[in-house]
């Protein structure tokens, strides 16, 4: 079997650790020869790819970034479906695997679902916003980058006496915001899934000032506060609803500094949290997952993708991990709660 590889959407660390990982065992398994599809679905529209062997994966585990590059090309663009059979029949490639985030894991399923194409998945994302899997390869890496970065604006936000407005990825979702602040000790963290109002963060932020403390306060991306000016929402929400990304933290740190006279400054780690070589946990993942990919082409099974269930590498239908976000749950806000302020 020829597998073409793709990598699409944002890129996040582990997507190479899971080319090595499915290139390896399909080789030594199977026998499979691999092609490796530059910029995700782009490369499959316009026939931009190369051969993949066991040498170009050498040494991939711990290396950032996607060496096959990554694009938010939809599948459905420039002719879609039709014109991927056509280049997947010029090129013999019999299976796709497709490794990406809720965009590229909806194209895919329905690739497989409603065109008949033989695609299989990997999820990917540092956001872990995806359901039927327990976590997705990258999040944890950026909740570690999250949190050593934290740690290190903690140092210097002591010696200033100032509060600081930490505002991490997320998209949607508060996963590395609750993570990245449970590890770093914050005194408030925001979160998406919970909307709180700005006297709460005010109080929060005193409580920590007044027993001494330079307050920190972690913020996602797509957190709005209860009871947002009109006259913010009018300009700083994009057309999902959410405040700009970059927009979040700016819009809270004279709020802060206003209403507790603390000096307060922001900052926006961005896509810090998405460079760099994975976690060990994460290299892990990826790996298994990578390899678990290999098996659901050996069977066949067009449509599904490896997930993480427990510790156990398990195979789900693609359709099930979009259904809805995998959402911070109530319990979990609920504990973090008890260590603010
Ligand atoms: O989905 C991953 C992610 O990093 C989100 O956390 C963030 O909102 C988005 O991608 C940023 O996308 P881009 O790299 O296109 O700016």
């Amino acid at each position: 079997m020829n597998i073409g590889i793709l990598t699409s959407g944002g890129d996040a660390p582990g997507l190479n650790a899971v080319i090595r990982g499915a290139v390896r065992k399909g080789i030594r398994e199977h026998g499979f020869i691999f092609t490796g599809i530059r910029d995700g679905w782009r490369g499959l529209l316009e026939d931009d790819m190369y051969p993949l062997n066991e040498v170009d994966v050498r040494g991939l585990s711990g290396r950032g970034g996607t060496i096959l590059g990554t694009s938010r090309t939809h599948p459905y663009s420039d002719g879609g479906p039709e014109q991927m059979k056509k280049v997947m029949a010029e090129r013999g490639l019999d299976a796709i695997i497709a490794i990406g985030g809720e965009g590229t894991l909806s194209g895919a399923a329905r690739l497989a679902n409603d065109e008949g194409m033989p695609v299989v998945g990997v999820p990917k994302t540092i956001d872990n916003d995806l359901d039927n899997t327990d976590y997705t390869f990258g999040f944890d890496t950026a909740a570690a980058i999250a949190t050593e970065s934290i740690d290190r604006i903690r140092t210097t936000a002591d010696s200033h006496h100032r509060c600081m407005v930490i505002e991490v990825m997320g998209r949607n979702v508060g996963w590395i915001a609750l993570h990245a602040g449970m590890a770093a000790g914050a005194h408030a963290v925001l979160l998406p899934e919970f909307p709180v109002s700005y006297d709460q963060i005010t109080a929060w932020v005193t409580s920590a000032w007044d027993r001494g403390r330079a307050p920190i306060v972690v913020v996602a991306e797509g957190f709005v506060p209860a009871g947002l000016d009109e006259a913010v929402s009018d300009k700083g929400l994009d057309k999902h609803g959410r405040v700009r990304l970059g927009g979040i933290g700016e819009h809270l740190a004279p709020i802060i500094d206003e209403r507790t006279g603390i000096e307060t400054r922001s900052v926006v780690l961005g896509h810090l949290q998405r460079g760099g070589e994975p976690t060990a946990y994460d290299r892990v993942l990826a790996t298994r997952l990578g390899m678990a990919s290999i098996d659901i082409i050996a069977q066949q099974k067009w449509g599904w993708m490896a997930a993480l269930s427990g510790t156990s590498i398990t195979h789900v239908e693609m359709s099930d991990a979009v259904d809805r976000l995998n959402t911070v749950p109530q319990e979990r806000w609920e504990e973090i709660q008890i260590l603010l302020g």
